[in-house]
């Protein structure tokens, strides 16, 4: 246990709330869920569900109609041909990254992991045993990651390789010849990846790129995807993974020792997501776009921060290198000063130092409060 790590949001959260209940008022940044409901249309389709009978056990993969609709999906949005037993629904995106280390990765294999990235990739990785070896995103190149430097990480013991394309934290976005790339640098190797793609419709220049969708790359993936980011479904908990269907059937397998299966009415629900009207995954999209650009603008305003433009997901992550404080300590003086909840860059692992990330998934209202006050804390402290 000594080994598993966490995912500092959760903590941050905890934090903030004992403040608010001490009578402070925090504008809350740091948490990475949309703020929006769940649409209508799927709250009433598990409605429905309920009271049709989808309250017992599925199967551990998923209920059919819902992978159906899933391998449909993603046979239409990356271009390949998915089928049914191709898919397996787990509750949210991560338990597909804790099945798929479990399924794969043994002590002292490799596995290389975007850093910063989200947190659970390395927890996970030094949990089983296996070395994690980071991919440093850099900021020159607006977050993407360098193959040149990937090639030269890959040897005979990588296992595995993480990918997340649009990014959390840095919001940065893999380009067509990036993802080309990477798969050039794995060519015939016994090497598998796990495309994180959960973010897929959160992208507000260009397009998503899936490395799955590459010629003879699609045996090797793992695409994680899912309905919390997309729908703003995070506390329904189900996601979902496409990979070889021998491999899925592992995957069921652990969801049968664990979970037994996904919750059914909500599967139900999950087809209608994915096959009823998708206006409002554009509406959300298009106002996290607005929010990005408010606080990016904002923060490159005020003194010590800098602040790329991130091209997907709903984070920004700014250098604050300029300040001269370390990370973690701005992050806490941020909330305790100034009452606003960010998270440290070193929450995403050692090359997240000399950032923040901040959520925006929070009202322009609230966006423009916290800029106003990190603003007013930095005039006063540096
Ligand atoms: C990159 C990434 N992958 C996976 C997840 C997990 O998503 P879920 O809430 O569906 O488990 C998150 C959530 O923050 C994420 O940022």
């Amino acid at each position: 246990m000594a080994r598993l790590g966490t995912e500092t949001a959760f903590e941050v959260l905890v934090k903030a709330r004992a403040l608010e209940a001490q009578g402070r008022d925090i504008v809350h940044l740091e948490i990475g869920e949309p703020d929006f409901d769940t649409p209508e249309n799927i709250i009433g389709a598990a409605v429905d569900a309920l009271h049709k009978g989808f309250t017992h056990y599925g199967p551990s993969a998923g209920l059919l109609p819902l992978r159906e609709a899933i391998a449909e999906y993603v046979s239409e949005t990356r271009g390949v041909s998915v089928t049914p037993d191709e898919v397996v629904v787990v509750p949210g995106g991560k338990p597909i990254i804790f099945f798929t280390m479990l399924a794969l990765a043994d002590e002292g294999d490799e596995i290389i992991y975007p850093n910063p990235g989200f947190p659970i990739y390395e927890s996970m990785i030094n949990y089983v045993g296996a070395k994690a070896v980071p991919i440093r995103l850099r900021e020159e190149m607006d977050f993407r990651l360098d193959v040149d430097e990937l090639a030269g990480l890959i040897n005979d013991r990588t296992k595995l390789i993480i990918m997340n394309s649009p990014q959390n934290p840095t919001g940065g976005v893999l380009e067509k010849k990036d993802i080309d790339g990477i798969a050039r640098a794995i060519g015939d190797r016994n090497v598998m990846v796990l495309t994180d793609e959960i973010y897929s419709r959160l992208i507000f220049e260009g397009e998503h790129h899936s490395i799955i969708s590459v010629d003879g790359m699609k045996d090797r993936c793992i695409l994680l995807d899912g309905f919390s980011k997309t729908y703003a479904m995070t506390g329904w908990r189900m996601g979902y993974g496409v990979m070889r269907a021998d491999l899925a059937g592992s995957i069921a397998r652990l969801m049968t020792n664990s979970n037994s299966c996904t919750a059914s009415f909500t599967q139900i629900a999950g087809v209608e997501a994915l096959r009823g009207p998708q206006a409002s995954v554009e509406a959300m999209c298009a106002e996290f776009k607005k929010r990005r650009d408010v606080m990016v603008a904002g923060l490159n305003k005020i003194k010590g921060f800098s602040c790329r433009l991130p091209k997907g997901a709903f984070y920004v992550f700014p250098n604050i290198q300029q300040t001269g404080w370390p990370s973690k300590k701005l992050a806490d003086a941020l909330l305790e000063d100034a009452g606003v909840a960010a998270l440290s860059g070193t929450a995403f692992g050692d090359f997240g130092e000399g950032y923040l990330r901040f959520s925006v998934a929070n009202s322009i209202e609230n966006i423009e409060k916290a800029l106003e006050r990190v603003g007013a804390w930095a005039s006063s402290n540096l």
